[in-house]
């Protein structure tokens, strides 16, 4: 069996952090009063110890180099996590930034995607989009409304947000989407580039999923074959200028973006797109 450690051992900070977890998890289990009293016990605490801090900084500052052996000490993990959970010290540009897109990754995931921050050199930052975001169609759209936004709003001096290069790339890679060119498996082959004429969309099964290939000059972009309505197959809809119309109750997609004209909430459901020697190939997106 495991000794406990004593208090005078020396611990780590992912020993540390994963008491406290463990000890968390154990009072969720308790009933709602207990949960209550322990957590107002433990804010107290916390009251206390950051009052405490506060104090001891206030009475340090005037030392001499006090700034550099307050930067010195906070190297130290532990007193780096203890400073910033009681609000000593404040989230630096990166942890900011870091935030902002941690905020946006479950709407990016809902795509199958992801991002990361690739350099922040004031007043730009520089983000790359990964998985099914990357060279996605609606990457544009995602990339303008959610992840500028984010950053813009936790990094207010970031005026300028630039998205580097996916992670794709190599020998006979025409296109990728945005957020697929990180993904190196699940990619199925399907048409000759060439057998999709530029503005043709075409319907057709990718391991037994129904999607639409449309061409948009060198661009491929490529959604699920069914209405964000009530899922009914659109192939049967009529196509003219990169817009399909559902046949069953009209809804107008953008086959280039897979935006709904006419209810923006919804979208068609893209899949990642890759056209290398000719051939386009498309990555499912569960
Ligand atoms: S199923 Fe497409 S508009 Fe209703």
């Amino acid at each position: 069996m495991d000794t406990p450690p004593s208090p005078t051992d020396a611990r780590d900070l992912p020993s540390l952090l994963s008491d406290i977890s463990a000890l968390e998890q154990l009072a969720d289990e308790w009933p709602e009063e207990l949960r209550n009293a322990a957590n107002a016990r433990g804010e107290a605490i916390d009251a206390l110890n950051a009052e405490a801090f506060k104090r001891l900084i206030k009475s340090l500052k005037e030392a001499p180099d006090f700034g550099p052996a307050l930067k010195n000490a906070a190297a130290d993990e532990i007193v780096y996590t203890v400073l910033r959970r009681h609000g000593i010290l404040k989230p630096t540009l990166f942890e900011r930034v870091e935030e902002a897109l941690e905020s946006i990754r479950p709407m990016l995931a809902s795509h199958g995607g992801d991002v990361e921050l690739v350099a922040v050199e004031l007043p730009r930052v520089t983000v790359r989009f990964l998985g099914a975001c990357d060279g996605c169609p609606a990457s544009a759209l995602t990339f303008y409304s959610g992840v500028k936004t984010a950053i813009q709003n936790y990094v207010p001096e970031a005026t300028e947000i630039k998205q580097a290069k996916g992670l794709g790339g190599g020998d006979g890679v025409q296109f990728v989407s945005p957020f697929a060119s990180f993904q190196k498996d699940g990619w199925t082959e399907t048409l000759d580039l060439d057998d999709l004429p530029d503005g043709a969309t075409q319907a057709l099964d990718v391991n037994e999923e129904s999607v639409l290939l449309s061409r948009f000059g060198d661009k491929v972009t490529c959604f699920s074959n069914n209405c964000a309505h009530m899922g009914m197959r659109l192939d049967d809809g009529v196509v003219e200028e990169g817009l399909i119309t559902c046949p069953f109750h009209g809804f107008r997609y953008s086959l280039e973006s897979g935006e709904c004209l006419t209810a923006p909430e919804v979208q068609l459901q893209p899949h990642g797109v890759r056209v290398i020697k000719n051939i386009i190939e498309v990555r499912l997106i569960k």
